[in-house]
């Protein structure tokens, strides 16, 4: 799936991403994410959202942080430079709607398709500690299906491990359309130029695996987590020659480092002319010295939640107002329609029954 290219770049087409609210917002979220929706929220009409009814879908046992986590998120997407002037920044419990559409959808979506997402396979043989065998994580994908589909977006920026999603909702929205009538543009995913970056011991970067540097973390935290960092596991001696390609300090420092620093890394390790020691202080200098005015700005909102939750509160008004057309659309095209019909029209509707859309041809028969 091709990205869009620049000219496609405009205020008319429209961006939705989302992002669960199941902990801190960490430096693999600042690098994947948020610092290309902070650029285009400069060029596209966009839509970000806290999916907190996503991470009931792994986090349902225990609700107690979801609201904390929801509004402190919002503090780091503000310090990182997102603008409630420039984009829509709402919370997706806000506006019911999604809920509503996400049960439209359940009608049209078969379940092989939800079964053979690949996410939701790894998570049911990785994820162990918690029962996954819920009708709400199987029905994850089009509860995000709904979320893009009912603000009609065009493109959904998104890493890799979720473009499979993004597919899926293409399938979901023509299967729709075809019982129901073209109510929803098909979307697509925007991948970020950016490259994964892994967390201090090389893995992804997450929570879960405690590897990661959180926006909220001091330059003491910071300092002490890059001291620990898992580098090129081959060098054992600060006189073997490292490998730069395969340390994960240097992917910080090809982010974080100015050029001649990166340059100079990359020469010095090779050669074994700098050690990881002080590899590793020089990328904690640059990580310290990027993260700091969003660290800055992010204590100015830690000072004042209600304004935080204010912003959130906004953006989820203006969110439900789009919300609420499309259902509107999407209630007329189901014979849902809230108005009165008349009996005369309901029967005409009667004659002329919607040729349903044939489901893509299935692979397994098992469905
Ligand atoms: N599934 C996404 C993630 O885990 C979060 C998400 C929910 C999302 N709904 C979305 C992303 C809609 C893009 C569009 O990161």
């Amino acid at each position: 799936m091709p990205s869009p290219s620049p000219t496609e770049s405009s205020q008319q087409k429209r961006v939705l991403s989302g992002l669960r609210p199941t902990g801190g917002v960490h430096v693999g979220h600042l690098v994947g994410a948020l610092g290309n929706w902070v650029q285009i929220q400069e060029k596209f009409d966009c839509y970000f959202f806290i999916a907190d009814w996503h991470a009931l879908t792994t986090h349902y046992a225990d609700t107690s942080q979801i609201q904390k986590h929801s509004l402190e998120n919002l503090m780091d997407w503000l310090a990182a430079g997102l603008d409630p002037k420039r984009a829509v920044l709402f919370l997706q419990s806000r506006v019911p709607e999604h809920a509503e559409l996400h049960l439209l959808l359940s009608q049209v979506t078969p379940l092989g398709w939800l079964e053979r997402v690949p996410t939701y396979k790894e998570q049911r043989e990785n994820i162990r500690d918690k029962d996954l065998g819920t009708y709400g994580f199987l029905g994850y994908p089009v509860l995000q299906a709904a979320d893009i589909l009912i603000y009609k977006a065009d493109f959904v920026p998104v890493g890799e491990d979720q473009v499979a999603h993004v597919e899926l909702t293409r399938e979901i929205c023509r299967r729709f359309n075809g019982f129901y009538g073209p109510i929803f543009p098909e979307p697509r995913p925007m991948l970020t130029s950016f490259p994964r970056l892994p967390g201090t011991d090389g893995r992804k970067m997450s929570k879960s695996y405690g590897n990661a540097i959180f926006l909220s973390d001091t330059e003491q935290e910071i300092r002490t987590k890059v001291s620990s960092m898992l580098t090129d596991p081959a060098r054992a001696r600060k006189s073997d020659p490292g490998n730069p390609d395969v340390c994960p300090l240097f992917s910080f420092h090809k982010i974080f480092s100015p050029p001649a620093t990166v340059e100079m890394v990359n020469r010095e390790c090779r050669r074994a002319g700098i050690g990881c020691v002080e590899d590793k202080k020089l990328m904690a200098d640059s990580l310290v010295q990027a993260l700091s005015p969003i660290r800055e700005r992010r204590i100015e909102y830690e000072k004042n939640p209600k304004q935080v939750w204010d912003i959130l509160e906004e953006g989820s008004k203006k969110a439900s107002r789009i919300a609420q057309q499309t259902m509107e659309e999407v209630r007329d095209g189901m014979n849902l329609s809230r108005t009165f019909q008349s009996p005369v029209r309901a029967a005409k509707a009667d004659q002329k029954p919607k040729k349903p859309a044939p489901a893509k041809k299935e692979k397994s028969t098992s469905d």
